[in-house]
């Protein structure tokens, strides 16, 4: 399917297929917005459970108004400053959004991604549902290949480049005071507190608060897991299992002072405080892993003040909790 002009996509979109393509932060798998038969396609080929809503992608701002049902001064001037870009934002549905789209709630996801081929994808076919294109329960997606391997040759990936983050949009709720951040991403709190008043919290900050399970469906499954078994590694840690694949982030775990550049197994690596690229590699990690034949993948801890000073910190650590299994 490589190398089709993009006509050839957004008219497979406009009969009803299945198409993957490329974001900023993860491949997608898109149906057009407006086709129940072309979205209830999705959920059979990823064997998603249907109470698990999809985000809606846009290419313009007017897109939105089709499916909000009203756009608070503060989500314009998020979109204002984050779009395109890897930020989600949860309104108030209008009446015609489909139900299998929001999972029956009364609420809907809607971003625009930061991609030139996505954009024009959604400006020729129209606004496009797409979850990540991996099957229920695996990594996502950030290379075609990733795709391939999960739906095999037949479905049509566009190919690009591996993404450039690497793990899914910020989704942020605007629906109930206070706005809450359903699921971290490259789009931090701080960098959405900076620009508006309202107070802004993580869910877990909520529910530290004794309130109520999380409000996004889909972060309650086990999520980015590779069939290897995923724990985070010791400070103190200093003996290499054979079969485990490590990946350390600070730049000084003991690991690395036992073994010096010349002859650390490869089956270390070393991210030297480059969260970003730790960020973009991990899913490819988890992954390659598997193929390779791991057992386990040990990912150094984040410390506290690493938590705090490099935020896609937050989002990383989500990710690898949800696939330690927590
Ligand atoms: O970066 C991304 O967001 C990627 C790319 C392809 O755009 N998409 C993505 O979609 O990660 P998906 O379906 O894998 O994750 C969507 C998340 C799920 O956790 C889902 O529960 C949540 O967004 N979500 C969607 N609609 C929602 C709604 N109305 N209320 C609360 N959560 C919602
Ligand atoms: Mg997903």
């Amino acid at each position: 399917m490589a190398g089709q002009p993009l006509k050839y996509y957004i008219d497979l979109l406009e009969s009803g297929e299945l198409v993957a393509f490329p974001t900023e932060t993860v491949y997608g798998l898109g149906a057009r917005a407006d086709n129940p038969t072309a979205v209830k396609k999705i959920f059979d080929l990823k064997g998603r459970p249907t109470d698990n809503p999809l985000i809606v992608h846009v290419s313009n701002r007017a897109m939105v108004s089709a499916f909000a049902r009203n756009i608070p001064e503060s989500a314009k001037v998020l979109m204002d400053k984050f779009w395109p870009g890897p930020l989600t934002l949860i309104f108030k549905k209008k009446d015609q959004v489909l139900d299998l789209i929001t999972a029956g709630m009364d609420t809907v996801a809607i971003r625009m991604p930061d991609h030139d081929t996505a954009l024009s994808l959604i400006d020729g076919a129209g606004p496009l549902v797409a979850p990540s294109a991996n099957k229920s329960g695996r990594p996502s997606p950030t290379l075609p290949q990733h795709v391939r391997t999960d739906f095999g040759e037949s479905l049509p990936v566009i190919e690009d480049q591996p993404t450039r983050i690497g793990i899914e949009s910020t989704v942020l709720d605007l629906t109930e005071e206070p706005y809450c951040i359903l699921r971290p991403g490259a789009v931090t709190l701080e960098q959405i507190q900076e620009v508006i008043d309202h107070p802004v919290v993580l869910t877990r900050d909520k529910k530290r608060l004794g309130e109520e399970e999380t409000r996004s469906p889909g972060m309650k499954y086990t999520h980015y897991a590779p069939r290897a078994s995923v724990r985070w590694l010791s400070k103190t840690e200093t003996d290499i299992m054979p079969t485990c694949l490590y990946l350390i982030h600070s730049g000084h775990h003991p690991l690395l002072e036992e073994n010096t550049d010349k002859n650390t197994p490869p089956s270390i690596i070393n991210y030297n405080q480059d969260y970003d690229q730790l960020a973009r590699e991990l899913y490819d990690r988890f992954r390659q892993a598997d193929q390779q034949g791991f057992k386990q993948i040990a990912i150094e801890a984040f410390s506290e003040k690493t938590l705090e000073s490099r935020q896609i910190t937050v989002a990383l650590k989500n990710r690898i909790l949800k696939a330690i299994g927590k």
